[in-house]
């Protein structure tokens, strides 16, 4: 009987310890390149930069590059790069990041590339430049990603790649992983994303969990820049983590609302580059990217200070879209009290959206026209000339929202619904830990807002 009972304790350690390992699975570095992933540091028309890591033992890092051609042959002829590296040190190990910035391109021509240091190398990769003309363009939007990220977000960023793979690039709004200096996490991102990440390009924007302390001092995570090639051209203390970026026509706008919102500083300073930036701005469409929501999906959730300072400048300059996510919930919709026509938006549009697993209870506040609880989603966005249509899908690849929006010569927004054409119904239900640990009062309220959502949108 203590013989049965001991292999019974020591078969259960050893599937605890099995699960520990599993949650943790490391991702080390080898001589071999990992963490390919596409992003931008210069003129998308004219230029394209690739990002990889390697172990310490590489001594020279470099990136071949040739047109794209269907005949194996152009291996030999391919142009090779060397790659500008730098160390890393994390709490368990040493990496190097190499990083190439491929530049003097043809506009809207197909490469393929490959990273290594001429002994061990990736696979080869396509990507294609931008037009350096206005042209019709898409990308994918990603609300935050942060947990089980191997597990459970793996299916957003296939899912969205599956539905659109020919997409000029990728949008992180921030919270990609849960705690900012975990290299495990960042594997398990990596992972995720696996090859698509070297041939679609990633702009991504810090959330608050890419931040950690450091004595009294915040600091993004030790990997956001060396692992991240993103655009050097924000504010000089915020470098690649506040960034614009024009491609085909159109501008996008990346701001860092975890630096904004944790300082009048930062927030009077990226205020005052947003609005030097959009006033330059030669672009017709401009699009701005933040983890932090200026309408927050719930009540008691909203960011005053950076709600207050934003949301005019983004309607004096006539923002058209704003892409965030921190909420862990889905929520679009307008500034515009309830009961006008939602038809001509004075100011831009509003998105709060998540891709991740992790799932908040939902405040179905009155800016927002289409609503979303305990649903994991991705959104696929186009621009085609002076139209903006916007699709959200849950993770297994049903259309869970769309709507249109038309620029007029004078660039008056029309906004047409269509949220209402679809086959889904909103799923408004709390996640169900909710239903469980809300007080009566808390239920009680939630189902009240519920009802006055319904009565608001004409829902029986
Ligand atoms: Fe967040």
């Amino acid at each position: 009987m203590h013989l049965y009972r001991f292999l019974t304790s020591l078969y259960l350690l050893l599937l605890s310890v099995s699960a520990t390992f599993a949650q943790n699975k490391t991702y080390l570095p080898t001589a071999f390149p990992d963490r390919v992933i596409l992003g931008y540091k210069g003129d998308p028309a004219i230029s394209q930069a690739v990002n990889w890591r390697t172990d310490t033992t590489i001594k020279e890092a470099v990136a071949a590059i040739h047109e794209a051609d269907p005949s194996p042959d152009f291996t030999d002829k391919a142009k090779i790069v060397k790659a500008v590296t730098q160390k890393a040190v994390f709490d368990e190990h040493t990496a190097l990041y190499h990083e190439v910035n491929f530049t003097d391109l043809k506009p809207a021509t197909q490469y393929v590339y490959r990273v290594g240091d001429g002994k061990n190398w990736s696979e080869w990769f396509h990507f294609t430049t931008a037009s350096d003309q206005s042209a019709p363009l898409s990308f994918l939007y990603f609300g935050d990603a942060q947990n089980d990220v191997r597990s459970l977000w793996s299916r957003a960023v296939r899912g969205a790649y599956s539905t659109l793979p020919k997409a000029n690039f990728m949008i992180h709004a921030g919270d990609l992983i849960n705690r900012s200096n975990n290299d495990y996490e960042w594997g398990e991102w990596f992972e995720a994303g696996g090859w698509i990440n070297g041939m679609v390009p990633n702009l991504a924007t810090p959330g608050n969990h890419e931040y950690y302390k450091d004595g009294l001092k915040e600091k993004v995570s030790k990997h956001w820049r060396p692992q991240f090639a993103l655009p050097e051209n924000g504010p000089e203390d915020l470098i690649e983590t506040a960034y614009y970026l024009d491609y085909q026509g159109k501008r996008f706008i990346f701001l860092n609302s975890e630096e904004a919102t944790s300082g009048k500083k930062s927030l009077n300073e990226q205020a005052a580059w947003f609005e030097k930036v959009i006033t330059e701005n030669p672009q017709r469409w401009n699009v701005v990217i933040h983890h932090h929501p200026i309408y927050s999906t719930k009540q008691g959730r909203d960011n005053d200070e950076w709600r207050d300072k934003m949301e005019p400048l983004y309607r004096k300059h006539k923002v058209d879209i704003v892409l965030q996510g921190h909420d862990h919930t889905y929520g679009r919709g307008i500034n515009i009290p309830v009961g006008q026509s939602r038809k001509k938006p004075d100011g831009p549009i509003y998105v709060v959206s998540v891709s991740g697993p992790k799932m908040y209870d939902i405040g179905l506040q009155d800016w927002m026209d289409r609503a979303a609880s305990n649903t994991q989603l991705y959104q696929a966005i186009s621009i085609v000339n002076d139209k903006l249509s916007f699709k959200a899908y849950t993770v297994n690849g049903d259309l869970y929202d769309a709507f249109d929006l038309e620029k007029d010569k004078k660039g008056v927004n029309t906004l047409t619904e269509l949220s209402n054409t679809l086959q889904m119904q909103e799923r408004l239900n709390l996640p169900a830990r909710y239903e469980k640990s809300f007080k009566e009062a808390d239920l009680k309220e939630y189902n009240q807002r519920y009802q006055d959502y319904k009565k608001r949108k004409g829902i029986k």
